[in-house]
């Protein structure tokens, strides 16, 4: 097709792409057109920040490899990835979710763990966490055989993936709930730490001023057949960037009850203060589907 002016460019595309077979691509790829085009127009957008875009786009794919993923993290910072999780949980966004984003750092099999064990697989100097969570339907069943993936960062705010200081899948484990639905698991209190801000995202983020800062949480990912897989994270309710969280994570709903004690603690070999976290997970019925692991 010949285009004869800049109004016809939209139509001539959206026209070339109705023979699409699959009615659900041909939806999203004739909006992301309509949208693509209406943003260059509204913007004005020059060939020069044409170009950096692409340069952008480039770099993200470049930089992303078995161990990194800056699509998931440019996604997650401009809080696509949280507005995705909060239209597709929750019914559709009708009520409040315990769902959150997945993150870039979830790992695939990570180690089998007894209901009660402990998610250290090497020494992790902290103070010793305590987490007691049941798993229940939305009319307040439990449920039983849920598998519960937990992972988090290290007391100086790194995953194992990040550290050679600690052990492969250290601070990660898979726990199966019991009849009454629930897990509990020791492990040591997480801390906040700065998103990897060496790539294309880091770009963005300087030029726009943000903090690079994500408050401490424990990730979860439950997973049963015939429950719509929960992904999430429990934040500790004290943390300094609760409220500037770079990648938009804390709803209300995720805010946890991270309890210090002083007190004698549930394992005698925990020396000064612990903390304990109890918290509920309502799992809605649905098709129970893995995502794809951000990372190997
Ligand atoms: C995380 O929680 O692991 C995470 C999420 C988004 C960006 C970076 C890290
Ligand atoms: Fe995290």
């Amino acid at each position: 097709m010949i285009i004869e002016d800049v109004d016809d460019v939209t139509p001539v595309v959206l026209q070339t792409m109705s023979g699409a077979t699959s009615p659900r691509f041909k939806e999203i790829m004739e909006a992301l057109v309509r949208h693509a085009h209406a943003f260059a127009r509204e913007v004005n957008l020059t060939e020069a920040e044409f170009e950096i875009g692409v340069d952008f786009l480039n770099r993200i794919g470049k930089q992303t490899t078995d161990v990194h993923n800056e699509g998931i993290l440019f996604s997650d910072s401009i809080g696509f990835s949280t507005l995705v999780c909060l239209l597709n949980n929750g019914g559709q966004g009708s009520t409040e979710t315990a769902a959150a984003l997945l993150g870039p750092f979830w790992r695939m099999h990570s180690p089998m763990t007894e209901n009660g064990g402990s998610i250290l697989r090497s020494p992790t100097d902290g103070p010793a966490l305590f987490a007691n969570c049941l798993i229940r339907d939305p009319s307040g069943q439990p449920i039983a055989g849920v598998e519960v993936d937990v992972w988090h960062s290290s007391p100086v705010g790194l995953y194992e993936n990040q550290d050679d200081t600690q052990a492969d899948m250290n601070l990660r484990g898979k726990i199966i709930t019991e009849a009454d639905g629930r897990i509990s698991f020791r492990s040591v209190r997480p801390a906040g730490y700065p998103v990897p801000i060496d790539g294309p995202e880091g770009d963005m983020l300087r030029a726009q001023n943000r903090p690079h800062w994500r408050p401490a949480h424990i990730h979860f990912l439950a997973f049963r057949e015939g429950f719509k897989t929960l992904v999430t994270q429990v934040f500790v309710d004290d943390d300094e960037h609760l409220e500037s969280d770079v990648v938009f994570g804390v709803t209300r709903a995720l805010v946890g009850n991270y309890v210090k004690h002083d007190g004698p603690a549930p394992a005698e070999d925990v020396d000064g203060p612990w903390y304990s976290l109890d918290y509920t997970f309502v799992m809605e019925p649905g098709v129970a589907k893995l995502p794809q692991p951000p990372i190997k």
